[in-house]
């Protein structure tokens, strides 16, 4: 596939079912109440500005996409670090860059409205995802998770 027929867009809650299928292609688990609750939270809150972005292919479909949270809270001011938390591509169409693509114009945007620091969340044993993100700009934080199981 020619890597300039991919065009990437800002998301619109049109795209809910795009990204609950391309997901669960991913996974192999429909996860529709997790996207319900975060495109409520993106797209009808004005808490948020939109950051989330989808990447079509030439005859419009989706094909992959990135979600991010930027929170801006009154009189607009927003914290100077937003997160990356969910990105997903179609398996067949990864490792075309479209990932790289992605994230690429998601940094863009987020320093273009003024994000100094974006965080993500990776599991430590998922190998995969650690390669791409470092292949992308990421670096491991000087911070680190802790849990306590209940
Ligand atoms: C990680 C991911 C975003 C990469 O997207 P992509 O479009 O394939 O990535 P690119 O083509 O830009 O980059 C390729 C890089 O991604 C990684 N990668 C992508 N697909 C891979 C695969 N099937 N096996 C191993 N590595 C892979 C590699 O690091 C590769 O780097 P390389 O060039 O050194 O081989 C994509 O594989 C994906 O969506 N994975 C599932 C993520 C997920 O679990 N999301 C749901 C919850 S957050």
């Amino acid at each position: 596939m020619d890597k300039n027929a991919i065009h990437i867009r800002m998301m619109t809650a049109d795209d809910f079912d795009a990204v609950v299928r391309i997901d669960k292609k991913v996974l192999n688990v429909s996860r529709p109440d997790y996207y319900t609750a975060k495109f409520e939270k993106l797209f009808k809150s004005v808490d948020y500005l939109p950051t989330s972005l989808v990447a079509e292919d030439d005859a419009g479909t989706v094909v992959g996409f990135v979600m991010g949270e930027l929170f801006m809270g009154e009189y607009g001011i927003f914290k100077q670090e937003a997160t990356l938390d969910t990105i997903g591509i179609d398996p067949d169409y990864q490792q075309r860059g479209i990932g790289k693509l992605l994230i690429k114009e998601f940094l863009n945007y987020c320093r273009r409205v003024g994000v100094k620091k974006l965080n993500t969340l990776v599991n430590l044993d998922d190998s995969k995802m650690i390669h791409f993100f470092n292949k992308n700009a990421f670096t491991p934080s000087k911070t680190v998770n802790l849990e306590c199981n209940l």
